[in-house]
């Protein structure tokens, strides 16, 4: 009875897999405030990939992670870069078997750590970064991404990598617009898994965590500019932002179940203080409750399993 009536199902298809691939890591090197999560060497990302595809995740979301970082972080439009090196790798190991997504931003590849270029005020310099991200977006396409991500909340990104993605003829790939995303604490554990040098704050770009209408703002802007899919991001601190844009947007929507949401709950359930499986589903069946299609989550091949072995939900 309680099956035919649930209003909420989650299925492993639903979930996508962020995962990181070091220049230098020659084996997966754990990452310590994220047990269970890896950086991995490109060898080991092309089998963890595999891995996540059989638990049936329904997309893999690569983050890269350079051994050299200059200013203007040329690393990241590199076609021999991290990053694009492990898309070009998935991409001939899988086919269309998936769908892969890069992460489409400058912090992991500047050495200031910042999500764009600095002016010469040390500031941010939004138009200059948005050339960045075009220069990247037509790299990544090249390198086999069927989605680009960008993370950076520039101000008209996904408008000029729209433009840059059609002008080499690449119609095909999709923008998954980082839409409302937060300056958030929860963000910590990610600085260690990009070892970030990052010291200051983001937040003449990313939103303010006290606002709720601006992320409606955000969207329109997302729509207009040729946004494919949006996204609310971290997830269960903003369940009332993602039902707001759930309820807003004719887009497919998304969540990122941020890497401090997963440290909590792993931090937790290694002391038998939570029950790891049951707080992890239902984590993730809220984020879709409250209006989530699918769900970005370190969970994913986890849950994915979980669910499985599990008659429905
Ligand atoms: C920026 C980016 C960040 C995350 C995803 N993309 C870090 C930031 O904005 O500071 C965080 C993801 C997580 O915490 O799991 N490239």
């Amino acid at each position: 009875m309680r099956a035919l009536v649930r209003q909420t199902h989650l299925h492993p298809g639903d979930l996508v897999l962020p995962m990181f691939v070091s220049q230098s890591a020659s084996e997966p090197m754990p990452i310590v405030s994220m047990p269970g999560v890896q950086q991995h060497s490109h060898d080991s990302l092309r089998r963890a990939a595999e891995q996540a595809l059989q638990a049936g995740v329904g997309g893999l979301m690569v983050f890269g992670v350079p051994d050299q970082r200059d200013a203007t972080g040329t690393g990241a439009d590199d076609p021999e870069g991290v990053l694009n090196t492990a898309l070009r790798n998935l991409r001939s190991d899988l086919g269309a078997d998936t769908v892969i997504m890069a992460d489409l931003c400058l912090d992991e590849f500047t050495d200031h750590g910042h999500c764009g270029v600095l002016g010469s005020d040390g500031g941010v310099d939004n138009d200059a970064t948005l050339q960045r991200y075009a220069q990247m977006a037509v790299a990544q396409a090249a390198a086999g991404a069927d989605v680009v991500a960008p993370s950076g909340m520039m101000d008209g990104q996904v408008r000029v990598i729209r433009g840059a993605l059609d002008a080499v003829g690449r119609h095909d790939v999709s923008i998954l617009a980082y839409t409302a995303k937060y300056a958030s604490a929860f963000y910590g554990p990610f600085r260690e898994a990009v070892d970030s040098t990052f010291t200051g704050n983001r937040s003449t770009y990313q939103q303010d965590i006290a606002n709720r209408t601006e992320a409606l703002r955000e969207l329109r802007l997302d729509q207009a500019e040729g946004a494919d899919m949006v996204m609310v991001k971290p997830a269960l601190a903003y369940l009332d932002v993602l039902s707001d844009v759930a309820r807003h947007s004719d887009l497919p929507v998304a969540a990122y179940h941020v890497s401090g949401e997963y440290a909590q709950i792993e931090a937790a359930a290694q002391r038998g203080w939570l029950d790891r499986e049951a707080t992890v589903l239902e984590s993730l069946i809220s984020i879709r409750r409250a209006g989530a299609h699918f769900i970005l989550t370190y969970y994913a091949q986890y849950a994915a399993q979980l669910l499985n072995r599990r008659d429905s939900w």
